[in-house]
């Protein structure tokens, strides 16, 4: 039995001001959820705040993107090591909005898994199609050729350390969510790629779900088979919303 993970994106979004509430309700909603892994991907500069808020606390925090570099002459890049002293336990790579608006490529999104697995980070791993790979049938075509990159940058045998994303593009912030049959195909059919590879590490894969993941759709989204968890954009900067998405988790 896999274990559930609900996972906040708040994207380029969230102030000084008004992250405190938004923190300490999702800290203490997540103390009332032993059973689900709750945790927070906030921008950069609100790390240090985030660790002051949550250390100690039943919610962990991360960052929504890393270099695949160690150090050095890399303007505007933010590393693992960075991450590791801002006590960050995992890291988003290859979310769609980054793979689409900064060109990140399949292998740069398995550069960085591995480096992340490398620092002791956990990689939520995003991948998903675009809807005209959706109405062209290339789905699972276009996942796999994704998947397949990390694995081979990755290893399958360091898989256990990552856990991946199915974030069809069509259904972020749209309101649109993936119906629950398109969700659990695809999320088999990634789970089985892995399992060809190893089967242990297939089976123990944690796979999330994101796009359009809200309250009121979370308990279907969240009981079928192979859906381990969810990776909330939008409903995560509401605590109430996320919290009712994680006790969605801890009933599924
Ligand atoms: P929404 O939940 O706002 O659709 O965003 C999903 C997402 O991109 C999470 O990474």
């Amino acid at each position: 039995m896999r274990n559930k993970f609900i996972a906040g994106n708040w994207k380029m979004q969230g102030s000084l001001a008004t992250n405190p509430a938004l923190l300490h309700s999702v800290a203490a909603g997540a103390a009332t959820l032993p059973t689900v892994t709750m945790a927070v991907m906030t921008p950069f500069p609100y790390l240090p705040q985030v660790q002051a808020l949550l250390a100690g606390s039943a919610c962990a925090w991360g960052a929504q993107d890393v270099s695949e570099e160690a150090a050095g002459a890399f303007t505007g890049e933010v590393s693992v090591a960075m991450l590791q002293d801002m006590g960050c336990r995992y890291v988003i790579v290859g979310h769609s909005e980054r793979r689409a608006r900064h060109g990140e490529s399949d292998a740069r999104v398995g550069a960085k898994a591995r480096a992340a697995i490398e620092g002791a980070l956990i990689p939520i791993i995003c991948l998903g199609e675009t809807l005209a790979q959706r109405e062209a049938g290339e789905t699972l075509a276009v996942v796999h050729r994704q998947l397949d990159a990390v694995l081979e940058a990755v290893g399958v045998r360091r898989m256990p350390q990552a856990v991946l994303a199915y974030e069809p593009v069509w259904a972020i912030g749209t309101g649109r969510s993936a119906t629950p049959a398109q969700v659990q195909e695809v999320h088999a059919a990634l789970r089985s790629r892995v399992s060809n590879a190893d089967w242990v590490v297939g089976a123990g894969l944690q796979i999330l779900y994101g796009g359009s993941v809200k309250p009121s759709n979370a308990l279907e989204l969240m009981g079928l088979p192979d859906v381990d968890g969810a990776l909330v954009g939008g409903a995560s900067l509401v605590a109430d919303d996320f919290l009712d998405i994680g006790r969605a988790a801890a009933t599924a």
